[in-house]
């Protein structure tokens, strides 16, 4: 599959090959990734702090700017300590690294993000996958190991398919002792809950079992990743965490701007609003075209329809007229190749019917020309 060469971009665009393209791709799902008190925030704090710290956290490399950004983003995802980390890959390694001494035992979402299995692998825990969403299957294999201390990993909700964890069942069956559940919030962080504060947020869940992890490079437009949960859990992951305490942290001003971002998100309620006014447009219009697809209120629609050579053919189609729909291969899909259109804060209602009327056009002439 070939990378997309974007030469710049606005929340609903980018240019490639000179061209300006209305997109329905990726997950700046709240549009802060070019919002202007971001950008804006970043720019200044590069004035005053500089680009990096040039140092660990835990020798000479920390700011105010990154504790700050720690406590606020604890507020804001309704848990009581956060830590950062790199990215959303290594915040799953670094809570790996940090349970392995008394979790022995992996339960993994069989569609779960690489990055948790990679991360559990990693630290010597021994994975066992459970069915996809399925609780009862993780109920089973948190019965046999419960003695061994049990890990359970899931993604909040699910890149690829667009599915939301069901977080209070798994919790309901994880054993009372030596156990965790991680929610990888990567793509539930400014999407789900009343504030945006993501999966368990949303289910209103509040346990000192639950770990959240999420990157910063979705959602809130920015970089980085985190950590989130009990302050001991939080202090547990500074104190024994490699990846953490022999690494440089996210850039300041990146730290700054997601500060930014959080702020932003928690200020105007408008954006939330149009995100999920957005998602019932797109999930309403793919009904009409006969694609089912989910009843979340999550702006990430995977769907397949006949043969691999229509939807290809439908994608450059609608690409030619200037839309572009991603049709990508990612693990986790329906399919090995499927459609993954997300919509945005900041697309109009007018540019989401654009997108569905190319479908209807392009769909119907290519299952007539085939
Ligand atoms: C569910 C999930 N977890 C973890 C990651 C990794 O996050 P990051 O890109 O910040 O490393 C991603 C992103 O690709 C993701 O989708």
């Amino acid at each position: 599959m070939a990378r997309l060469n974007v030469q710049a971009s606005t929340a609903t665009t980018i240019r490639i090959d000179g061209r300006e393209v209305l997109a329905f791709g990726g997950c700046n799902y709240l549009g802060l990734a070019h919002h202007p008190a971001v950008t804006g925030a970043m720019a200044d704090a590069a004035g005053v702090l500089g680009l990096s710290t040039t140092a660990s956290r835990e020798t000479t490399g920390n700011t105010v700017v990154h504790d700050a950004l720690e406590e606020e983003l604890a507020g804001f995802i309704g848990e009581e300590g956060a830590i950062l980390l790199a990215d959303g890959y290594t915040a799953n390694i670094a809570v790996c690294q940090a349970l392995a001494r008394d979790h022995g035992v992996a339960l993994i979402d069989a569609r779960a993000h690489k990055s948790l299995r990679s991360a559990a692998s990693a630290a010597g825990i021994q994975v066992f996958e459970y069915e996809h969403l399925n609780a009862e299957s993780a109920a089973w294999l948190a019965g046999q190991f419960a003695d061994q201390g049990v890990l359970m990993l899931t993604d909040g909700v699910f890149a690829a398919d667009g599915a939301l964890a069901p977080v209070p069942e798994l919790l309901s069956v994880l054993p009372q002792r030596r156990a965790t559940l991680v929610v990888d919030d990567c793509h539930g962080v400014c999407v789900l809950g009343d504030r945006g504060q993501g999966t368990v947020g949303h289910f209103g869940v509040r346990d000192a079992r639950v770990v959240v992890t999420t990157t910063l490079a979705k959602g809130v437009g920015c970089y980085g990743g985190a950590v989130l949960g009990v302050r001991s859990l939080v202090q547990r992951v500074r104190d024994t965490a490699d990846v953490y305490r022999r690494s440089t942290p996210i850039p300041t001003p990146i730290a700054a701007a997601a500060r930014a971002a959080v702020r932003t998100v928690q200020g105007d309620a408008g954006l939330l609003a149009s995100l999920r006014r957005n998602i019932v447009l797109m999930r309403e219009g793919l009904a009409r075209l006969g694609i089912a697809t989910h009843e979340e209120p999550i702006p990430i629609f995977t769907f397949t329809f006949e043969t691999h050579q229509r939807m290809e053919e439908v994608h450059r189609r609608l690409l030619a007229e200037g839309l572009y729909a991603p049709y990508i291969e990612y693990p986790g899909g329906p399919t090995p190749r499927f459609f993954r259109v997300t919509v945005t804060a900041a697309h109009t209602r007018e540019e989401i019917e654009r997108l569905l009327s190319g479908f209807a056009r392009h769909m119907a002439a290519v299952a007539a020309s085939t």
